[in-house]
């Protein structure tokens, strides 16, 4: 990915976006006369006007050399990562093409970042995995190696920030798309260490450290895995300390979800690799925010353990004691994301004094049944914190849905025997789990938790990303931070 001020020589294809609605003639795409009259010819025919992501190809003799010309639509104005999206549904279309470069050149649209933008959302769409493809035939191997984007200096300033939240996104994408024979609670630590080499602190308590410390809830989880459990804290100072208490990212890492001795149903069990979904975009996070060197204190913890059953697992009715002190009669160790929650949310609470926390986990599958695939939901004690996580979700392109906290669910978790327990009943299922992490929010520290299930994977590919690990919450939590938590 590079930017030049003008277009080069040699072979591409050449992309050109357009807004929705405007004369190909008037638009000034830098086409001589030929080129335009054919595209119009082609819009025409193919009832292009310019919607999102929508594109005419031709292929048309410039300048001696015959080269694909795509026009792509950008919408109507107002459009929420609409630039975005044109660069990504190009990037699909063209991935395995044949072509080897992409040529992106906005200037007819007169906007600053488009350039960048029509980049990153290209990138977004074009992150695959293919690692384990041994035998992937040629045709379908990805071609396209380079992208330039026609554009100035200021251009470049803005990708020196997408840049890097696509490093985060792809972080993101890559552990949960692992197996979990690949990626379980030490494995993903080694993953991240990356990171160190951008300035971010790794502190990381193994199954001795957190028995010290008491910590029941996640090691109860745990104990039925042959792997250990690990709680990475990554911490990133971009303040110079002039921030004294850091916003606090949890992640729910459960790197394989079996249900335990509540044992989930063969069928669909394989999806449980995206458990880790809420750690992995912690760590995207992480990586976003030390990589375009944020000026904000953030520390970014992942709780991380595999949940299988075994000789040595939990049992429904056991009663596991929380690092906090309060005790959980555990009646279903497939609700286990919570547990595991709970002792992070104790930890750093303890040892950082967050001045604001948030969640991210795969927690119910309550959650998909109320909001599908299109928001994540959101719950928070605290007005201020939600209104800034819901814009920064629109912003971003990770959307969130704010669902209420009360009393009364509160209550549909009280136990006969230990403080509470880790269930309430099938109705509000995902509200109760948010409650049951309420219970572990120490002062009414600004706290707000976003269940990730139904958005951390998707099984059908959209303009901007793939079918598979969207790795959502990276983009939503750099721009929480961009927006409300930097010097
Ligand atoms: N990881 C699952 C939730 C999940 C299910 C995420 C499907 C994505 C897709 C979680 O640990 C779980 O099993 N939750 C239970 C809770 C129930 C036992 C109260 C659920 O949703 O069924
Ligand atoms: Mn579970
Ligand atoms: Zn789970």
């Amino acid at each position: 990915m590079t930017f030049a001020d003008a277009r080069p020589s040699g072979g591409f294809a050449l992309v050109v976006p357009i807004a929705k609605g405007a004369d190909i003639r008037k638009a000034d795409l830098g086409l001589d006369e030929a080129t335009v009259e054919a595209m119009v010819h082609a819009a025409e025919g193919t009832r292009f006007e310019g919607d999102t992501g929508k594109q005419v190809e031709i292929f048309a003799d410039q300048d001696g050399e015959v080269r694909r010309v795509v026009l792509v639509g950008t919408g109507a104005s107002g459009e929420d990562q609409a630039i975005e999206k044109a660069g990504g549904a190009v990037a699909g279309r063209l991935q395995t093409s044949g072509e080897t470069k992409l040529v992106f050149d906005p200037r007819a649209l007169a906007e600053r970042g488009a350039a960048a933008r029509l980049a990153y959302g290209a990138l977004q769409r074009g992150w695959r995995h293919d690692v384990y493809r041994t035998r992937l035939k040629d045709k379908l191997k990805p071609t396209v190696k380079e992208i330039v984007a026609i554009g100035d200096a200021a251009e470049a300033e803005d990708w020196a920030r997408y840049e890097h939240v696509y490093a985060g996104i792809a972080l993101a994408r890559e552990l949960v798309t692992e197996p979990p024979n690949k990626i379980y609670p030490e494995s993903f630590v080694e993953r991240c260490r990356e990171m160190e080499g951008l300035g971010v602190e790794f502190t990381v308590l193994g199954k001795q450290e957190m028995e010290t410390l008491g910590m029941g809830a996640l090691l109860g989880v745990g104990q039925g895995s042959a792997t250990e459990p690990q709680l990475l804290a990554m911490r990133w100072d971009g303040t110079g300390g002039s921030q004294e208490r850091p916003v606090a990212l949890v992640g729910k890492g459960v790197t394989f979800d079996t249900g335990g001795i509540s044992l989930k149903p063969g069928p669909g069990m394989e999806d449980m690799k995206f458990d880790m979904g809420g750690a992995a975009a912690v760590a995207g996070a992480m990586r976003a925010l030390a990589g375009r060197k944020a000026k904000a204190h953030v520390i970014g913890l992942c709780g991380l353990v595999e949940n299988m059953p075994d000789g040595k697992a939990q049992r429904p009715s056991d009663i596991v004691t929380s690092m906090s002190g309060q005790t959980v009669e555990v009646l279903n160790t497939d609700a286990e994301g919570r547990l595991v929650l709970a002792d992070v949310l104790t930890w750093v609470q303890r040892n950082h004094k967050p001045r604001a926390i948030v969640d991210l986990a795969t927690l119910t599958g309550a959650m998909i049944i109320a909001l599908g695939h299109e928001y994540a939901g959101c719950f928070s004690n605290d007005d201020g914190l939600a209104d800034q996580l819901i814009a920064a979700g629109e912003k971003s392109g990770d959307a969130l849905w704010r669902l209420p906290l009360g009393k009364p669910y509160d209550k549909l978790l009280d136990s006969p025997i230990a403080d509470m327990k880790n269930v309430g009943p099938r109705e509000a299922g995902s509200i109760t789990a948010a409650q049951f992490l309420q219970r572990f929010i120490e002062n009414d520290t600004p706290w707000a938790h976003l269940d990730i299930a139904g958005t951390a994977w998707i099984k059908t590919a959209s303009q901007l990303r793939d079918k598979g690990a969207t790795g959502f919450g990276v983009r939503l939590l750099d721009r929480l931070i961009a927006d409300n938590y930097e010097a």
